[in-house]
């Protein structure tokens, strides 16, 4: 290989990788165990949503998982809990006794949709903050874009 390609191949190497998604923060991580036993209730919430320490909270008590039973076998826990884990959110958990479980509680959250308005969190095509599919139409992709959001109206 001649000089010119050398250079050549180490500028396209140090270029930064442009982010597809065009701004918005990307959710997409997946995993087969998770998208099949985490998305029967309510749509697989992405690992991003919350900081590893509150996945670690959730997964050690999925008998007790918000009124229902979610259980699972310890092998399903495990390999779930390490997705979770790898993929969680890295902003820095608010600051509180106990690990923050409910991520539609978070600051983060409601700045995000802080143009919502009350009216429409108890439209009853909307029901609650977590039902995501009512306004984010390709939530189950782990797509929140907002050019992907539609309000009902
Ligand atoms: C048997 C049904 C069921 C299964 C299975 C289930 N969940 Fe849930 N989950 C619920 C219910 C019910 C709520 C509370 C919903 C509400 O109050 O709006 C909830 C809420 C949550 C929330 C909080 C959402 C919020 O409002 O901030 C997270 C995070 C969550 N589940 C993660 C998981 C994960 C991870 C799994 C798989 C290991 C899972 N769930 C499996 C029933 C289930
Ligand atoms: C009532 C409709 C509605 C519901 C339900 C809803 N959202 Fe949103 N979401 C919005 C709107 C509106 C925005 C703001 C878009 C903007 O700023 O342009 C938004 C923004 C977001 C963003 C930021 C997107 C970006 O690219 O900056 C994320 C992430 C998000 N929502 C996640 C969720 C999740 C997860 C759920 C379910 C737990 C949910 N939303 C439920 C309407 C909704």
């Amino acid at each position: 290989m001649n000089m010119k390609h050398t250079i050549l191949i180490a500028a396209l190497l140090a270029a930064p990788t442009v982010q597809a998604s065009g701004g918005g923060e990307s959710f997409a991580a997946t995993q087969p165990k998770w998208k099949a036993e985490c998305s029967s209730c309510h749509i697989a919430y992405p690992p991003k949503l919350l900081p590893a320490a509150s996945w670690k909270t959730m997964m050690g008590s999925l008998d007790k998982h918000f009124g229902t039973d979610a259980s699972l076998d310890a092998a399903a826990t495990t390999e779930i809990l390490a997705f979770l884990e790898k993929n969680a959110s890295r902003r820095k958990p608010e600051p509180s006794a106990k690990p923050v479980l409910r991520f539609t509680e978070t600051r983060w959250f409601q700045s995000e949709h802080d143009e919502v308005s009350a009216r429409l969190w108890k439209d009853p095509r909307v029901k609650s903050p977590s039902n995501c599919a009512a306004c984010h139409t390709k939530a189950e992709n782990g797509d929140f874009n907002e050019h992907n959001i539609r309000l009902p109206r």
